[in-house]
């Protein structure tokens, strides 16, 4: 039995453009999550800026993701909501991990080599050391379980890499817990509705691609008709989905957003061509999407209750971390100042 509290930890990056894939991979898990867990939920704007951002729009971004975050329905009351570059654990106990972390480790990443593209020695430092970040946001908390994605599987496994090897050689058995990752459930990966193979994503450079918070009824449905399908009628059983990428994320999104089984998507909708799913997809989109875009609209009136939910949430995030990272450089050797 694990000694550590159970805790949620898990970040969005503020980088505009919010996405379906973003929605049901991440955030509509935390929602179901906080009713189980003590979570944190945080909004990684130091891991934003491993990419330029124009500083100017960088603080209206932060503030959507925390508007999606509450719009979604996390209670601020209850869980943890706090902008990353606030609490500085985060940076501190980065550098200290990044001398646990190893270069090897760091080059097996594939997110970096898919971000870097071909000239990787043009790549930011901080690009390459993002997973140790993340790391540490998540170990500033002893933090036991991190929804998210199926893309962040890899930066997840070398957090644990990291909490081992730091419990191993600093001879603090257990002092981090191992950070479960939590990819369950439908849409662990919504994929592109240009490409069924390609992850739906902010930097696709097609809007078509994906959904986003601030597509409205016309657009969604506009999306949905003109995503890639194939000639073929939709299979009665989950089996016929093999080798239609297409399908298979259609199908996908459809059970994740109702909440029903890929299996019972194929009961209603096999032996049908796209032109009756996709209509209803649309629609069901628009249910689920178009109140929590709007209450993220209504709370993006009032930046000051934004920004107030933010700073309680850094002040109880600090509790926290701050006792954690005491002990860290405790065990590293600094010497604590006197006061
Ligand atoms: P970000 O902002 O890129 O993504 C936020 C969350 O959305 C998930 N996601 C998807 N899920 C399903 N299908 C998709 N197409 C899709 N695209 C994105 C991501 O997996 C993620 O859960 N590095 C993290 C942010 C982070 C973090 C952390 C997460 C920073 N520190 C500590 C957990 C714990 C990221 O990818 O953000």
């Amino acid at each position: 039995m694990s000694k550590h509290t159970p805790r949620v930890f898990s970040g969005v990056q503020p980088t505009g453009n919010l996405h379906l894939g973003n929605y049901l991979g991440a955030i509509s898990k935390f929602v179901t999550m906080q009713h189980e867990y003590e979570s944190i939920f945080c909004v990684v704007d130091l891991h934003a800026i491993t990419v330029p951002q124009d500083p100017k729009l960088l603080k209206a971004q932060t503030r959507e993701i925390a508007a999606a975050y509450l719009a979604a329905g996390i209670d601020p009351t209850k869980s943890i909501i706090f902008q990353q570059s606030a609490v500085s654990a985060h940076a501190e106990l980065s550098w200290i991990l990044s001398c646990q972390a190893r270069i090897g480790w760091l080059n097996r990443m594939t997110q970096f080599k898919d971000k870097a593209g071909k000239d990787k020695e043009k790549a930011s430092v901080g690009l390459y050391v993002y997973p140790v970040l993340m790391a540490a946001d998540i170990l500033a908390y002893k933090a036991t379980h991190v929804p998210v994605g199926e893309d962040q599987k890899q930066h997840l496994e070398l957090s644990r890499d990291i909490a081992t090897k730091f419990n191993n050689d600093m001879g603090t058995e257990d002092f981090f817990p191992l950070p479960e990752p939590m990819i369950q459930g439908p849409a662990t990966r919504v994929m592109s509705l240009r490409d069924g193979t390609a992850k739906m994503s902010k930097s696709d450079p097609s809007d078509l691609s994906r959904i986003t918070f601030t597509d409205d009824a016309d657009a969604i449905a506009k999306k949905f008709k003109k995503a890639k399908s194939d000639p073929e009628p939709l299979p009665s059983e989950e089996e016929g989905l093999d080798g239609r990428p297409e399908a298979k994320n259609l199908v996908g999104i459809y059970a994740a957003l109702s909440g029903i089984s890929a299996a019972d998507v194929l009961s209603e909708f096999g032996g049908q061509g796209f032109g009756a799913l996709k209509p209803r997809l649309a629609e069901l989109a628009v249910e689920k999407l178009s109140p929590i875009s709007g209450e993220m609209r209504r709370l993006m009136e009032d930046t000051s209750h934004i920004d107030g939910i933010l700073s309680q949430g850094a002040q109880r995030a600090d509790d926290i971390a701050a006792p954690i990272l005491r002990d860290v450089k405790e065990i590293m050797g600094f010497l604590a100042p006197t006061s």
